[in-house]
């Protein structure tokens, strides 16, 4: 396989034809409508959002959505998430919506918060997964909003990460993951919240939370009143165990090595963590520890003191730190119930709930 290189873009010439990856800000003029134009080709898109970069296909396309399932590597039972302009949509693709979904978009939309509602006929069971219910959301970015409008279709997107690996925050994580694969990346600069939206599932009552994200648990409780967390929120499943999110039972946001991470005091976890730290290893931690760490090569994802910068930088530090070449990564997670809930979700499942308590284990 020969490789060129021109300014923003990487071809790839290989027997099984050329694909130029592109990489459009997302404030060039053209950017939505030449998005819009390849997501009407059947084609994939790498769109900004606040949460993660998605990886964009014309949701009511079964082949179309197909090649996201291929690019990614994801298995063909976990169901996509439909990206529409507003809540005025939201009714060309659930059917027996709940007037409670529409209070919820109100307040959230745009925004990190996705809705699980009944599927109407319209949606192929491809983007499903099979499922007869179906997961909506509108995403703050407004580029992203104007390629869905001009592209005249809801745009099924999952995070643009190959499947299992730390999501995309970036355009050049998108680019190293699927340069070569996919037409066009618009760039719309690092998400503002870093992890994935909140998933609500309203077809159960309560309502139950599937993912916690940048919508918190409390501000979910004003308006539902009543809100279950899921199990697979907080807890390995057991094999066999169903998840209501069929994502939420593989191995996700996952550097190669394993992740451990170390709860307790911050110097209980120093202590533990200096004592059992072997060479390669690597620490990631919060920005106030790093003088706790000289000499562990650790790598802070942002301040424990302000949660939302944690979310923020994870991804990017998960993605850095993603290497068979290391050992371990011992790993700091915040306590609390805001966004810093969603980071310690996502950073319990990189690490495949391996928790060590520093207090109880010296
Ligand atoms: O912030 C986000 O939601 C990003 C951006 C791109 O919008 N998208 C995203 O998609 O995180 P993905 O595919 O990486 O995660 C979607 C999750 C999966 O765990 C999937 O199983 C779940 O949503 N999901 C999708 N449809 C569902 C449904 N009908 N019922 C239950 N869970 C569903
Ligand atoms: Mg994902």
């Amino acid at each position: 396989m020969k490789m060129g290189a021109a300014a923003g873009q990487l071809l790839l010439f290989s027997g099984k034809g050329i694909m130029t990856t592109q990489i459009l800000p997302a404030d060039a003029p053209e950017a939505a409508a030449v998005a819009a134009r390849w997501i009407r080709a059947g084609e994939l898109v790498a769109i900004p959002t606040e949460t993660v970069y998605g990886l964009g296909a014309n949701a009511l396309d079964p082949a179309a959505v197909d090649k996201i399932f291929t690019a990614k590597g994801r298995p063909s039972d976990n169901p996509l998430i439909l990206h529409l302009t507003g809540a005025g949509q939201i009714a060309d693709y659930c059917r027996d919506v709940p007037e409670i979904a529409y209070v919820l978009a109100e307040k959230f939309w745009p925004g990190p918060l996705t809705m699980v509602l009944c599927a109407s006929d319209t949606v192929p069971k491809r983007t499903t997964g099979g499922l007869s219910t179906v997961a909506v959301r509108c995403p703050e970015s407004a580029v992203t909003r104007e390629i869905i409008r001009l592209a005249g279709v809801p745009i099924a997107a999952p995070s643009a990460n190959l499947s299992g690996k730390p999501s995309t925050t970036t355009a050049a994580h998108v680019y190293h993951d699927h340069a070569g694969k996919i037409p066009l990346i618009i760039d719309g600069g690092p998400c503002r919240v870093g992890v994935e939206s909140t998933i609500v599932d309203l077809t159960e009552c309560p309502p139950r939370l599937l993912r916690p994200g940048g919508i918190t648990p409390a501000q979910l409780r004003e308006v539902l009143g009543e809100l279950v967390i899921d199990r697979a929120v907080t807890a390995q499943l057991a094999p066999g165990e169903v998840a209501k999110a069929p994502g939420m039972k593989y191995r996700h946001y996952a550097p190669a090595e394993p992740v451990i991470i170390v709860s307790g005091s911050r110097e209980a976890a120093a202590r533990y963590i200096r004592a059992h730290f072997a060479p390669g290893d690597r620490v990631l931690c919060f920005e106030e520890e790093l003088p706790l760490y000289a000499g562990c090569a650790p790598l802070a994802y942002g301040k424990e003191a302000d949660a939302a910068t944690l979310s923020h930088g994870l991804f990017a530090a998960l993605r850095e730190l993603d290497s068979a070449q290391i050992p371990h990564v011992y790993a700091r997670c915040p306590v609390g119930e805001g966004i810093a809930y969603a980071v310690q979700n996502r950073l319990k499942k990189a690490a495949g709930f391996c928790i060590v308590d520093a207090e109880a284990a010296l």
